[in-house]
């Protein structure tokens, strides 16, 4: 009997083998997680046709917006389409979409779900112009960490960040998204956001695919309108516009995003040089390009497409392999391929790096997101934390009077001004999925920080208009306080896309309440909220403290009542400078030296900005001591190295970043009176002097680019300064 079971069992299994390799046998090789990515792309692409290679090449939308385009039902959505841009929260409608992409294809190709995700999808932190003035490169790593894993168990694979437009007009609401006026403080940014959106292995389910955006040159918008033409020499493109891009596409950046924005006379949507000879051919790019929204279509009134089909053809033929929106590849592509304008390929290239985001992301393997409920995934304490630190970091004390900061914790204190008690639009523009019941407003954050005080309130005027009614009342507020914190600032609409303004002033309500508040002779704490770097030339006279707390987030309420009660001391510093005033845009700190330094100066206004890059103070104070260099006469291949000491001579802990910039002020070309080339923060306890440290890469630091962008290193004398510090060393030949 024994002997029948074993034969019987032997059979079984033999039987069950053979069906396993026979299912194995006729198992494509593409759907083996074991294969080798690029022979699982390689076998999937031979198994397309033309028709469905063209859908891996298209972006719909699918959700909560009323977009045109927006075919969110699921009957709509084509099973064979490559992406949908995807404004859910969760996770329902996206597996739905998955499962029909999964189930009802011939293929079964997963569909990539992007969106985005700027500042955080449900926690939302600090806009990114702010996140930049913590030079907290790790933090905003963390936060961004926070957003991917938010994100990813919300249904996404894929976010449109970082945006990493070197920008120097405060009138171009998109200033916000970036991370202000410099390159090399973009591209620091940039790879920390790559890595905290990334990490290291995108499969994992709390990581998503990253974007550079929007490339390239979007930041020089003229006049800072937007989607205007952008005027940048080849040399400037090389030595402003794209290092941030190399920098992230070296960290390993899964895509980039064609900008709006005509580059000299091509756009930047059907522009060869950059999107293809530098992109793929010398930076060796192997994700892909999205379009920016319809901007394939947008071709045409940028006056170089006569027809969708000739706006598809540019764009697809310049290096754009996914197209935003607006059907022209969907449309024009299959016929493009058949009149044989376009290779198929170049579809099939194309084709491959869709499919090779894809698979690293590992949707293949794990097409459909795991339910959650929101409380599992949004807000979590741990990360409302890293936010909130975030948010600390990346505000700005700009003056501070007498020491009027941090208050006694028995103060009578008037909050007054519309961003008072405000929540939303200490969001900022683009926040996603954030809500304004989940923003810690000022008022609650100080009333909670300062239990001992009495905390009074008027909201004295609204952010625009000519209504002053409440003045009154704020006025009556303010007699009754030891001192004033009057909180004004931006709506959130009022940066961002399509937010250009004609002036960096405030409405002139604020301004007025400012004035009027002033004639009481009480201290006054101004408390700006707000997307861009502000005229405050009028009203600067009337702080006698001043915070920029940019738009800080859900946490922004907690994290300046910290800064106002000397909890936490503030080590801010500005990315992006504040002009004294409009009309001295452009106003950057790397500008170049003018034929006639002393001379062609405004007559009407100071010719220096009100508060300079890299400007910001702390409640202690910081003495820098003798910048040092290992050698001030080197050849090329020699090791510098800098040094310098720092000392917190305060009574107080606090954190100070060193910013390192070089000048070579004789060159071939003429250069910037002086470039950041590196920057370092570091905690220093009262009393602790740390040396902060350069290791100088001669041909990084001190090279420049030409304009085909080779880089160079000319000998000569160069000037390495630190605040007042500067030192001289000399590069032989
Ligand atoms: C917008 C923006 C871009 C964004 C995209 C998708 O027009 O320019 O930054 O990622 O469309 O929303």
């Amino acid at each position: 009997m024994n002997k029948m079971k074993i034969f019987c069992w032997l059979f079984l299994l033999c039987i069950s083998q053979n069906l396993l390799a026979k299912d194995n046998r006729d198992r494509p090789l593409y759907k083996e997680a074991s294969a080798p990515v690029e022979k699982r792309i390689d076998d999937l692409l031979s198994r397309m046709t033309l028709e469905e290679k063209v859908y891996q090449l298209n972006q719909y939308t699918a959700g909560r917006n009323n977009n045109i385009n927006n075919v969110g039902e699921v009957e709509k959505v084509p099973a064979e389409i490559g992406s949908l841009i995807y404004f859910g929260s969760d996770s329902q409608l996206r597996n739905k979409l998955q499962r029909k992409a999964m189930e009802e294809s011939r293929l079964g190709i997963p569909i990539l779900f992007g969106y985005d995700v700027i500042h955080g999808f449900r926690t939302i932190y600090p806009i990114s112009l702010g996140q930049a003035c913590s030079w907290s490169p790790e933090l905003v790593k963390k936060s961004c960490a926070v957003a991917a894993q938010e994100a990813r168990r919300s249904g996404l694979d894929w976010t449109f960040s970082p945006m990493i437009d070197v920008a120097r007009d405060g009138r171009w609401g998109r200033a916000s998204e970036g991370y202000g006026e410099d390159p090399y403080t973009n591209a620091v940014f940039c790879v920390a956001s790559v890595e905290g959106y990334q990490g290291g292995d995108m499969s994992n389910n709390q990581k998503i695919a990253a974007c550079l955006k929007h490339y390239v040159g979007y930041g020089a918008s003229e006049g800072g309108r937007d989607y205007v033409a952008t005027e940048i020499s080849r040399a400037t493109l090389w030595n402003t516009y794209m290092p941030p891009y190399e920098a992230g596409v070296k960290a390993g950046a899964a895509t980039l995003m064609s900008a709006f924005n005509d580059i000299s006379g091509v756009p930047a949507t059907s522009n060869h040089y950059t999107l293809t000879d530098v992109l793929k051919e010398r930076w060796k790019h192997d994700g892909f390009v999205v379009s920016d929204w319809c901007a394939v279509e947008q071709l045409i009134p940028q006056g170089v497409a006569a027809t969708k089909k000739e706006a598809a053809l540019k764009s697809f033929m310049a290096g754009v392999e996914m197209d935003m929106l607006d059907n022209c590849y969907l449309k024009y592509l299959p016929e493009l391929v058949n009149e044989g304008k376009v290779p198929v390929e170049k579809v099939d290239d194309a084709v491959k790096r869709v499919l090779r985001i894809k698979f690293r992301l590992g949707l293949f393997e794990n097409p459909y997101t795991p339910e959650s409920s929101e409380k599992e995934r949004f807000l979590l304490p741990e990360n409302l934390k890293t936010v909130e630190n975030l948010a600390e970091e990346s505000m700005v004390l700009l003056k501070n009077e007498n020491k009027t900061l941090p208050l006694s914790q028995t103060s009578r204190i008037a909050l007054i001004g519309p961003m008072a008690m405000d929540k939303e639009n200490l969001l900022g523009a683009w926040f996603a999925h954030g809500e304004a019941q989940d923003v810690v407003s000022i008022y609650e954050g100080v009333q909670a920080e300062f239990k001992k005080s009495e905390v009074l309130y008027a909201k004295g005027c609204d952010f625009e208009g000519n209504d002053t009614t409440g003045f009154a009342e704020a006025f009556r507020v303010a007699r009754k306080a030891d001192i004033v914190l009057l909180c004004l600032g931006e709506k959130r609409k009022w940066s961002g896309e399509n937010a250009s303004r004609s002036t960096l002033a405030l409405p002139h309500i604020q301004e007025k309440l400012v004035l009027e508040l002033k004639k009481l002779g009480k201290p006054i704490v101004l408390l700006f909220s707000n997307g861009r770097p502000l005229e405050l030339c009028r009203i600067e006279p009337a702080g006698s403290a001043i915070v920029e707390l940019w738009q800080p987030g859900v946490m922004g309420g907690k994290a300046i009542a910290g800064i106002l009660s000397g909890r936490v001391n503030p080590s801010g510093k500005l990315s992006m400078t504040f002009p004294y005033s409009t009309g001295q845009i452009p106003i950057y700190y790397s500008m170049r030296q003018s034929a006639r330094p002393n001379q062609g100066k405004y007559q009407d206004i100071p010719n220096v900005p009100l508060y300079e890059f890299a400007y910001g103070l702390s409640y202690t104070t910081f003495q820098y001591g003798d910048l040092k260099a290992n050698q001030t006469t080197l050849k090329r291949g020699d090791k510098l190295v800098l040094e310098i000491p720092v000392t917190n001579v305060g009574d107080r802990d606090g954190a100070e970043t060193v910013h390192w910039f070089v000048s070579d002020p004789s060159c071939s070309i003429s250069r910037p009176i002086k470039e950041l080339k590196y920057f370092e923060k570091q905690v220093l306890k009262a009393g602790e002097t740390k040396v902060f440290r350069f290791e100088v890469d001669l041909m990084r630091d001190f090279g420049y680019f030409d304009e085909s962008g080779t880089r160079f290193l000319e000998s000569g004398d160069y000037y390495i300064s630190v605040k007042d510090k500067k030192l001289k060393v000399e590069l032989t030949d």
